[in-house]
């Protein structure tokens, strides 16, 4: 049996929570492998809207169990208010919800090393969500960080001391200026409130699930260009967000990935900063922002739309191994009288088909196909022989473009709205 990995292939806010959701009635195991509360992953369904940050996707399936691997770095405050949200759907969170205990832990101080690098940097700042997600994943690879299973450690309070010291310091080489009292205080009180949700040993849990033919789904966060390695580096987030990370973020051999599902939108929003070659800076873009309610499900900040970027999607199905792909949002290109899909760029001067290494406009520039669009309002079609013929022939360019099926097309953010092709 093998696990399948589903992801993002552009700037992160493709739609990856509904997706889980709508599979996993398939799945035993749904497993987050990276990131962290900067995610903000939506569902929609029964008339409710859920925004979860740390927990995986598929939480609301009773027969779900549901992992946050070692790959995944957890603020105790965040995660507590996840669990409160859950109270009235009863879930029984023991039974349905582990979490690694090689996790990393965000403590205060990362999120205000966060803020104090984001000041630091000024005009060239990432735009980071401020979770912490950046110090939290230096202190990891710097071999400083503290883990979901120190917690159980009889000197757990000297491991966090000593490690806040050391965050102290460089807060005062910043000069910033905090009060960690009283988020200390939250944070103590949310580790003890999260306590019942067990810790295990994820990596031999999961390979057990394998060997017992349990269907196990990797859920990614954020999206492939906010790739540590492989993004739009430094606008990037600190984990890799690519395939590769479901292996070293669950402990699962390259080997044993089956299917890599690729989610996109049938256009482009970034959020934060860095940079964006189809970025639409008009009424367009408004529109779709309006449209598509581009705005962050974690930090609420308008997202930055533009068309779709063909050679970007291709790059991030290569590195990825996609093997399905999932169109999202189609619906928000409803009304739109033609549509531009970039297919290739000018990159000083010459004509390129690749992402290359500087994306900034003032070296890159995409080169547009115009392709017409569609009046008619999809939100309510079924199947794809009720889509008008104009989106089909989108879908049918994008495929023979990237040269890999779209199996499933969302057309709305609800459960339903979700079509196979
Ligand atoms: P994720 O981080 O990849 O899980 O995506 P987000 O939840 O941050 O952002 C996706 C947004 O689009 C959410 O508000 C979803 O409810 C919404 N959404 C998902 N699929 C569709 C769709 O097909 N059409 C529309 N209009 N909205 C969608
Ligand atoms: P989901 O899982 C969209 C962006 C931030 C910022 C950069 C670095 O919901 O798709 P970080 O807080 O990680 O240091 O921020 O990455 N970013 C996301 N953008 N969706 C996300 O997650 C994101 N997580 C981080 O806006 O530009
Ligand atoms: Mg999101």
């Amino acid at each position: 049996m093998s696990v399948d990995v589903l992801l993002g292939l552009q700037w992160g806010d493709e739609g990856k929570g509904k997706i889980v959701d709508f599979f996993t009635v398939n799945y035993n195991v749904i497993a987050r492998f990276q990131g962290g509360p900067n995610a903000g992953h939506t569902l929609e369904f029964d008339g409710h809207k859920h925004v979860l940050h740390t927990i995986p996707s598929g939480i609301f399936h009773k027969n779900c169990k549901n992992i946050i691997g070692n790959g995944v770095v957890i603020d105790p405050v965040v995660f507590k208010r996840e669990l409160d949200a859950l109270g009235p759907f009863q879930v029984d969170l023991p039974q349905v919800l582990a979490i690694s205990r090689k996790a990393h832990l965000i403590l205060p101080t990362h999120r205000l090393l966060d803020a104090a690098s984001e000041k630091a940097k000024g005009k060239q700042k990432i735009g980071s969500t401020l979770k912490g997600i950046g110090p939290t994943y230096m202190d990891k690879t710097g071999r400083n960080g503290l883990r979901m299973g120190d917690t159980e450690l009889p000197d757990f309070m000297e491991r966090y001391q000593a490690l806040v010291q050391k965050h102290c310091a460089l807060l005062d080489q910043h000069n910033f200026e905090y009060d960690l009292a009283p988020m200390e205080k939250e944070w103590f009180e949310a580790i003890e409130a999260i306590s019942h949700v067990p810790l295990i040993d994820s990596e031999p849990w999961i390979h057990e699930q394998i060997n017992n033919g349990q269907k196990i789904l990797a859920e990614g966060a954020q999206g492939s260009l906010l790739d540590i390695d492989f993004g739009t580096y430094p606008y990037v987030t600190s984990s890799n967000t690519v395939c590769a990370g479901a292996c070293t973020g669950l402990g699962v051999a390259p080997n044993q990935i089956g299917e890599v599902y690729g989610i996109f939108k049938a256009y482009c929003t970034r959020v934060g900063s860095g940079p964006f070659p189809t970025e639409l800076h008009d009424a367009t873009g408004e529109t779709l922002r309006k449209n598509g309610h581009e705005f962050g499900s974690t930090t609420g900040r308008p997202r930055r739309c533009g068309w779709l970027d063909l050679p970007a999607l291709a790059y991030a199905c290569q590195i990825n191994g996609v093997t399905q792909l999932i169109m999202m949002k189609a619906d928000v290109l409803s009304g739109l009288e033609s549509l531009q899909v970039a297919t290739g760029y000018t990159y000083c001067g010459e004509k390129i088909q690749h992402l290359p290494y500087r994306l900034e406009d003032q070296y890159l520039e995409p080169v547009y196909t115009e392709l017409k669009g569609w009046k008619e309002d999809i939100t309510q079609c079924k199947s794809t022989d009720e889509l008008p013929q104009t989106m089909k022939d989108y879908i049918a360019f994008i495929e023979d473009f990237i040269g890999i099926p779209i199996r499933l097309i969302s057309v709305g953010p609800d459960r339903t709205q979700t079509i196979h092709a």
